[in-house]
């Protein structure tokens, strides 16, 4: 197991993947981890879609112009979505859902990349949540915050660089 200092250095976006399914348990783990994420108000208003039908999954890549195409060579996608209505924190809250499935993700050897949809679609106007929410039947009331590709690691990243790190914008008692 790694810890977690090792392991937020070692995080870093994956887009390649070998054709290999996910192991149910391990889901299950990254799952997991979304769900005992914190929430505002302890609402726990997010929804996830697990997604593993190839179709769907290539549908949810073409859902924006740029970014996202990698997605097709995902053996599964996340779907994050919140309740804009009910909650004012929906994005916070889904926001720190992903990245917590991202982070377990990474604790057991997969690679993950976040592809926003929040605010994103195609150029002639379809926004990617209409189209999203078309494909998966998704009511309206829920908007999709972002899908998170998950895979076996096919690209060789390098961990974060200690030397890079912007210091710089961290400020003591005042900006
Ligand atoms: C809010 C957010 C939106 C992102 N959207 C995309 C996206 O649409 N497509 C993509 O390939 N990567 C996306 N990323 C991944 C970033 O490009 C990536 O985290 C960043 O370049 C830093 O690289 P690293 O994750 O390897 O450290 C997104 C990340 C965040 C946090």
């Amino acid at each position: 197991m790694t810890d977690f200092k090792e392991l937020v250095k070692l995080r870093r976006s994956h887009r390649q993947f070998d054709g290999n399914e996910i192991d149910a348990d391990d889901l299950k783990t990254i799952i997991r981890a979304g769900l005992m994420s914190p929430t505002s108000k302890g609402q726990r208003g997010w929804h996830f879609i697990v997604v593993d039908d190839k179709e769907d999954i290539n549908k949810l890549a073409d859902a924006k112009d740029m970014g996202s195409q990698f997605l097709k060579g995902a053996p599964l996608a996340i779907v994050v979505l919140g309740d804009a209505m009910r909650n004012d924190c929906w994005v916070e809250d889904g926001s720190i859902a992903a990245i917590s499935m991202q982070y377990q993700a990474e604790e057991l050897g997969l690679g993950t990349c976040w592809i926003q949809m929040r605010g994103r679609g195609l150029g002639d106007g379809m926004d990617a949540d209409s189209i999203i929410r078309g494909i998966l039947g998704i009511p309206d009331n829920y908007s999709v915050l972002c899908v998170l590709a998950v895979g076996r690691k096919a690209d060789e990243r390098k961990p974060q660089n200690e030397d890079k790190l912007k210091w710089e914008n961290v400020h003591i008692n005042k900006f």
